[in-house]
């Protein structure tokens, strides 16, 4: 572990699991582990979504090609997976930015098979046919809802914390920059179920596709954040060997 790390090549990591399992939490600290960013699907579309308060290059862009609907913003809302067309779009735009040479993770895509189908041909046809490899995390429900009902988050600096099982130090604002923290509008228990939902439907045929592939794992997710991060190195390096 720590200094060798570093030397590490991760090369394309997907981090797939139901909705509050810590994608984004975990994301983080393996960014911080192998130096390789986040590129998270939910938060691209909500940076999208909050064009109007902060400026969004990505958000232009998809608009300036027509890519974008507001008809995916409200399904966004309502739980239910955006269109395959406009995150494969993102993803795409994002991944030709220069710090994913030796990596990335991707938190919360692919999503639906035709997600995966377009990924793999996207990287079969670029790069150095450097193979993902996917790692799902896995929590109990009754877990979930808890995380999902009880986060909060830094508009800012986007640092995740729970009311119930990660508190900040003051109450309502960020330990790092005292940001006023805020609530998810899709983290209520009726879109919580709606999400689920979409997950069963139509995420959980992914993971199969990855499992078949041999380049998956899967990772109790039920653990300390520090644990969980552990086992999700692990079970990387163990697959890139
Ligand atoms: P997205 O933003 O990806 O939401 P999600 O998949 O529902 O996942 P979350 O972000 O809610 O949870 P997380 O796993 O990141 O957990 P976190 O680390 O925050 O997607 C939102 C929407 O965008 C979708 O519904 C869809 O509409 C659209 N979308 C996105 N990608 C798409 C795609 N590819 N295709 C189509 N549509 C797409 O942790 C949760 C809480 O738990 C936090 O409070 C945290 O502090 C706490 N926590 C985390 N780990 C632990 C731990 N070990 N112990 C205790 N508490 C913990
Ligand atoms: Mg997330």
């Amino acid at each position: 572990p720590g200094g060798s790390r570093i030397a590490f090549l991760p090369g394309p990591v997907l981090l797939l699991g139901a909705p509050g399992v810590g994608k984004g939490t975990q994301a983080k600290a393996i960014m911080a582990a192998w130096g390789i960013p986040q590129i998270s699907t939910g938060d691209i579309l909500r940076e999208i979504r909050n064009r109007d308060l902060q400026p969004s290059v990505i958000a232009d862009r998809l608009l300036n090609e027509g890519k974008l609907h507001e008809d995916d913003l409200s399904r966004m809302a309502a739980g239910k997976l955006v269109s395959d067309a406009l995150v494969n779009d993102m993803v795409a735009a994002r991944l030709e930015e220069p710090d994913t040479v030796r990596g990335y993770i991707l938190d919360g895509f692919p999503r639906t098979l035709v997600q995966a189908d377009w990924l793999d041909g996207y990287l079969a046809s670029s790069r150095d046919g450097f193979p993902v490899v996917a790692v799902s995390l896995r929590v109990n429900e009754r877990q979930l809802l808890l995380r999902i009902t009880g986060r909060r988050s830094c508009p800012i600096c986007k640092r995740i914390y729970n009311v119930h099982l990660k508190p900040p130090v003051a109450d309502t604002v960020c330990d790092f920059d005292q940001t006023v923290l805020e609530q998810r509008a899709d983290d209520t228990e009726a879109v919580f179920a709606e999400r689920m939902r979409a997950y069963a439907e139509q995420t959980a045929p992914v993971l199969e596709h990855y499992r078949a592939l041999g380049r998956f794992a899967e990772v109790d997710g039920d653990a300390t954040v520090e644990a969980v991060t552990e086992s999700i190195l692990a079970a990387v390096e163990h697959l890139r060997e």
